[in-house]
């Protein structure tokens, strides 16, 4: 087989500041060891995240140059308005200015005190946006997302069974919504079937309650889906999004990923009186309905990127990044999530730091690890940014769309070359201070006691 190269040539240039050792060390040192504290400038590979980190095409930019900032009406509007009709099957949308915006509108309708909101796994943004309403957020992840080991299809689905007796323990009255996250990324980036999804959303329908994707990575769930369902690999990309936005009775998307934008986000709903209470929120907080937070610009820029996104080749050169990495991965014996998503890899740092319980982060130990000998930035999904009580200590390099080449991820490579002969001497950590919700983003952390002190070996794994 061919070597599947970058579908797109650099026409123009971001240069990477090359820095030392030492260098990096005082910038940890000024971070308080919190890599999301680091200066971008400072970093020379940066896979912190896959949102709103990838680079816009030609296209795109003159997209951007059509925009037009009309206050209300804008054409720039109507442009993404078809884009979002022929992609998703949907007649009525709200621009947001993230994903996150999304969440919180939908949640103050759909959430409050008593409330609970299902999901394969709700993403961060999500939970807290479902939490701050009052409601509760239950994941009912299949039991293999929380095997990194288990090579299977669809790790991302929901537990069909675990998702009935949850309605009936808690009474259909109280579930205000089910979201499905697809690609499922807070484990793993893990795609899912059509299948689970249909049988989710008979579940609800049956119960009353509406079911939502949470689209962000609506292409790369669809290209697996494509690879692993024997009955959609005849169809296009175009045709498998359409079958999963088609049982659903809403959705939130977050722009910044698949849809190759910086900034942006859109809130679609079926029922007219929830898209007509939404859209007076939106007119409170984000914007007017034509632009809902964003610029004109922004909204042609998603439109063209909604078309670019499902690009078979496109989404090919996707898959053959993070496989790429994964063998290299599995070559050195670096344990990891298995099958890779296309968005990330996810190493499995609880079973690769066995010496580092969980409680002193081994996700993140080995984030700042990769920082200080390589100047690579990922970042911790683990204790530290879940909580102490969390299974997978995981940390997630996260692959920016069309910005980096092979040569970046060879550089990559030969760092885990080096972090592997040294794992033994790398040292846990502890928090000095954090903020009460989302710590990881500026909680104040330090390495451990000392490399000369013995400690005691730990053999037992995280999970
Ligand atoms: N849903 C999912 C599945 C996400 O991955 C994200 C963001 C959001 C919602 C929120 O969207 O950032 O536009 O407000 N994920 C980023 C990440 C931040 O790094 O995975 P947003």
């Amino acid at each position: 087989m061919r070597t599947i190269i970058e579908p797109f040539r650099i026409k123009s240039v971001d240069p990477i500041v090359m820095t030392t050792r030492e260098e990096r060390e005082r910038h940890l040192r000024e971070a308080d060891y919190n890599l999301f504290k680091i200066p971008a400038r400072a970093v020379m590979i940066d896979l912190l995240t896959d949102s709103g980190t990838g680079a816009m095409s030609a296209e795109q930019w003159a997209a951007i140059m059509r925009g037009d900032e009309s206050y209300a009406g804008s054409p720039s509007f109507f442009v993404l308005k078809e884009a979002v009709k022929r992609r998703f099957g949907f007649d009525e949308f709200m621009p947001v200015h993230q994903g996150r915006a999304a969440e919180r509108i939908l949640f103050h309708l759909l959430g409050g005190p008593g409330k609970v909101i299902l999901g394969n796994t709700h993403f961060d943004t999500t939970r807290a946006n479902i939490e701050m309403s009052g409601a509760e957020a239950v994941d009912i992840p299949v039991a293999s997302a929380l095997d990194p080991s288990r090579d299977e299809p669809f790790k991302g689905n929901i537990d069909i069974e675990k998702l009935k007796l949850t309605i009936r323990a808690r009474g259909a009255v109280n579930i205000s919504a089910l979201i499905m996250t697809i690609t499922n990324n807070a484990v793993g980036g893990q795609p899912v079937s059509l299948a689970n999804l249909r049988a989710a959303r008979e579940i609800c329908h049956a119960n009353g309650i509406p079911l939502f994707l949470d689209a962000a990575r609506f292409a790369e769930n669809a290209y697996l889906a494509k690879l692993r369902d024997p009955e959609l690999s005849s169809l296009t990309i175009a045709e498998i999004v359409l079958k999963y936005f088609e049982p659903c009775d809403g959705f939130l998307l977050s722009a910044k990923k698949d849809a190759l934008c910086h900034v942006g986000g859109l809130l679609g709903i079926r029922d007219p009186e929830l898209a007509a209470r939404a859209r007076t929120m939106l007119v409170v907080t984000e914007g007017f309905p034509t632009y809902g937070g964003l610029a004109g610009r922004d909204l042609e820029a998603m439109a063209r990127g909604l078309e670019e996104a499902i690009d078979f080749t496109y989404l090919a050169y996707r898959a053959a990044v993070t496989s790429y990495i994964s063998h290299g991965l599995i070559t050195l014996g670096v344990p990891h999530v298995r099958p890779p998503g296309l968005h990330a890899i996810y190493i499995d740092a609880g079973k690769f730091l066995p010496h580092i319980p969980p409680g002193e982060f081994p996700g993140h130990a080995l984030a700042v690890e990769l920082y200080r000998i390589a100047g690579v930035r990922g970042c911790e999904i683990g204790s530290l940014m879940r909580g102490d009580n969390c299974t997978l200590q995981l940390l997630r390099l996260a692959i920016p769309r069309r910005g980096y080449t092979q040569s970046h991820m060879d550089y990559l490579l030969e760092a885990f070359e080096d972090i592997v002969k040294k794992r033994g001497d790398i040292r846990g950590y502890r928090i000095v201070d954090e903020p009460p919700a989302l710590r990881h983003f500026t909680a104040r952390i330090a390495p451990i006691g000392n490399l000369s002190v013995a400690r005691p070996p730990v053999t037992q794994v995280s999970h």
